[in-house]
């Protein structure tokens, strides 16, 4: 580790630290703590995850690192302050719930933030430095490893408040990517874990189509995949408050499908079936994703529908998989 590298983990290390305790214990933090027992979290939760909160004060995080004798150009480069135009350095995060990014050695080197009063962006996290590669860590791996290699499965969330939520339902083996789409880095280093991944995102269009990415990326890195279906147009977070923990355990993550299904579900909605070219383009774009199973009972599994929807012979349909596996090799 290089000493820039090693003064920006302790530069993250203070403000986490500072963050969590202004949260809890301070009339600077208030607003923060309110939002996050609006949203039902726990003292416990608070405590687990090191939740903090940023205050709307311009320069409170300067003059702190300041006073820690961290110089602030270095705490730029960081990705803790900004530098606007007058030379001033400004809190990055002013105004916003934190979420200290832990890597894997449980080391805080990045924040995400939620804002919580007028302001865009919703979320911001911190930029990719020295010692932060968004495409190679996930949120929450290092709390959820023992139970991810215990169980042999991660749930795979899209946001911070989704991974929380769950780990309060009960659900600790979650974890999320960091405001981008699952990289391959990141598959392979799941793969060394498990086996299995659940993939429990947003039940809205963006979510759908970053399922299809991140169940097709996953696959190819050889891990099973099951996707777990909420309600239209909510996600983890959302459903858990309305439904309740146990409900999202059994019915959500317990009623998960396979990848398999739930792509051949969706391609229905494209096509309407009543009509037959219609239909024609359908079974031609579900061979196409059928043909790439690895396990011969996988592919006759999935063709059994097709074989009985359409009637058609269980011989045409097989030939259909080995013509177009033959074009894959
Ligand atoms: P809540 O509104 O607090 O419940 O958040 P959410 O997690 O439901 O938000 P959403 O589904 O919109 O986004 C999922 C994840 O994408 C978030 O947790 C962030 O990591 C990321 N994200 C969302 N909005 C933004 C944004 O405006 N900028 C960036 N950089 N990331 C975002
Ligand atoms: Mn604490
Ligand atoms: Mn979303
Ligand atoms: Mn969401
Ligand atoms: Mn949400």
């Amino acid at each position: 580790l290089s000493h820039e590298d090693q003064n920006m983990l302790e530069a993250h290390e203070w403000l986490m630290k500072l963050y969590h305790h202004l949260l809890k214990h301070t009339k600077e933090g208030k607003d923060g703590l309110e939002y996050l027992k609006s949203r039902g979290m726990k003292d416990e939760t608070i405590d687990q995850f090191q939740l903090g909160f940023a205050p709307d004060i311009k320069n409170f995080t300067a003059s702190f690192l300041e006073k820690k004798g961290f110089s602030l150009q270095s705490m730029v480069k960081a990705g803790l302050l900004t530098d606007n135009r007058e030379n001033k350095y400004i809190d990055r995060f002013q105004g916003r719930v934190i979420f200290p990014i832990r890597n894997h050695q449980g080391k805080t080197v990045a924040f995400g933030g939620r804002m919580i009063y007028q302001g865009e962006p919703k979320y911001l996290n911190s930029p990719e430095t020295d010692i932060f590669h968004k495409g190679n860590v996930f949120y929450n791996f290092d709390l959820a490893r023992n139970t991810i290699r215990k169980s042999g499965e991660a749930v795979l969330f899209e946001g911070y408040m989704d991974v929380i939520s769950a780990y309060q339902a009960g659900v600790e083996n979650g974890i999320a990517t960091l405001g981008t789409s699952l990289t391959e880095s990141q598959a392979r280093l799941l793969r060394r874990y498990v086996d299995r991944v659940v993939i429990c995102y947003d039940a809205d269009s963006a979510g759908i189509e970053a399922t299809k990415k991140a169940a097709n990326i996953l696959q190819n890195a050889g891990c099973y995949v099951k996707i777990a279906q909420l309600r239209q147009g909510m996600d983890p977070d959302d459903y858990i408050k309305t439904y309740g923990s146990e409900s999202f355990r059994e019915h959500v993550i317990g009623a998960s499908i396979t990848y398999m299904t739930f792509y051949l579900d969706y391609l229905k909605k494209d096509y309407n079936l009543q009509i037959e070219s219609e239909s024609m383009q359908y079974i031609e774009k579900a061979l196409d994703e059928i043909a790439k199973l690895k396990k011969p009972f996988e592919i006759d599994y999935y063709l059994k529908e097709l074989k009985d929807r359409f009637d058609i012979s269980k011989e045409a349909l097989q030939q259909e998989i080995a013509y177009r596996r033959r074009k894959f090799d």
